[in-house]
């Protein structure tokens, strides 16, 4: 992470509202945890790598998707329940957003929250760069102090933050692509982020009929296929690897006993993959694990948050319960 903030050239007007730190991750680090998922059996990759620019581009395009209820039931209770969750949360708190994407959900909360500050927290540069530049020309009361990290082995935050009161901000239902353990994990490093007088606003999606969320992770138009199939472009850049996306098939689909739905890429031949020099044998039909998407219940959810020393403060719901926003407070 570069020690100073480095305010950008930027089309607003006030450019020492935009700050922009950035992390690079080494090729070999990422091309490292790659091998050893594909060593292992079964075979896996880790989800993160689902997101380069094009990864990324594709994942928007889900959340558009008549079949993906996910996003817009969420946007639907940050709407209703928006000046609601300013109010439990406090007004003013400094707003952190690890995985912001394209800060689209947050712009829901903005007018509401009205923080002075506002930490995006992306791996895709090209992601937070635009949504980044977007925010202080549409926002002129707000300070974008930009991130471009990983965040999933822990939330490592710019030195030159002010002061305040911080409201962490997890939408999306992200935390459940996370293992359980992991989630407890990742949930004490925002408990550690937002600190004794912060609390944390996270989307998390419910379990309902497995038909229901079985189509929406098997799309009509094959987004979600396309998606899943493209980590292993993404996988061929950083190991200088020969996967054929054409030779495998997107595979999804619920597992009721763990509560998820799993997503796997399966070879439709038998194959061999050179990736960094190191040959992966394929067997017809045998499947690489890309994701798990757990569903939890609202009271499974609040006592995991329960467990690391969250104090859950509020659950807002959809009519249907098919989603849920959580404010968990940490003191
Ligand atoms: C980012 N995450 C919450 C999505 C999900 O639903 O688990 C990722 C995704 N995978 C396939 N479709 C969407």
């Amino acid at each position: 992470m570069t020690a100073a903030p480095e305010p950008m050239d930027i089309a607003a007007e006030d450019p020492d509202r935009f700050y922009f730190y950035c992390r690079r991750r080494k090729a070999e680090d990422s091309a490292a945890e790659i091998l050893t998922g594909l060593r292992q059996m079964p075979k896996s990759i880790p989800p993160k790598y689902f997101y380069d620019s094009e990864g990324a581009a594709l994942f928007d395009r889900i959340t558009a998707l008549p079949e993906y209820y996910l996003t817009r039931t969420e946007r639907e209770i940050f709407r209703k329940h928006g000046e609601e969750m300013a109010e439990a949360a406090g007004r003013g708190r400094m707003l952190i957003e690890p995985g912001s994407g394209s800060s689209e959900k947050v712009e829901l909360l903005l007018d509401a929250l009205k923080p002075d500050v506002y930490v995006p927290l992306e791996i895709t540069e090209s992601h937070l760069l635009n949504a980044s530049r977007h925010l202080v020309s549409r926002y002129p009361w707000l300070t974008v102090h930009a991130v471009c990290d990983d965040y999933s082995d822990g939330i490592e935050l710019p030195e030159a933050l002010p002061d305040g009161q911080r409201l962490l901000f997890f939408p999306g239902s992200t935390i459940g692509n996370f293992e359980p353990d992991q989630a407890a994990r990742f949930l004490k490093h925002l408990h550690r982020a937002c600190g004794d007088d912060g609390a944390v606003l996270i989307g998390v999606d419910l379990r309902k009929d497995s038909d229901i969320l079985t189509a929406a992770y098997n799309d009509s138009e094959s987004i979600t296929a396309r998606f899943n199939l493209n980590v292993l472009d993404h996988v061929n850049r950083l190991t200088r690897g020969n996967f054929e996306p054409r030779r495998f098939r997107h595979s999804a689909f619920f597992n009721e006993r763990e509560s998820r739905i799993e997503m796997h890429l399966e070879s439709l031949e038998s194959q061999r993959v050179t990736l960094a020099g190191e040959d992966f044998h394929f067997a017809r039909g045998e499947r690489i694990h890309t994701e798990n998407s757990y569903k939890y219940t609202v009271s499974g959810f609040r006592a995991l948050a329960g467990s690391v020393g969250f104090r859950p403060r509020h659950t807002w719901c959809d009519p249907n319960q098919w989603f849920s926003v959580h404010l968990l407070e940490a003191g």
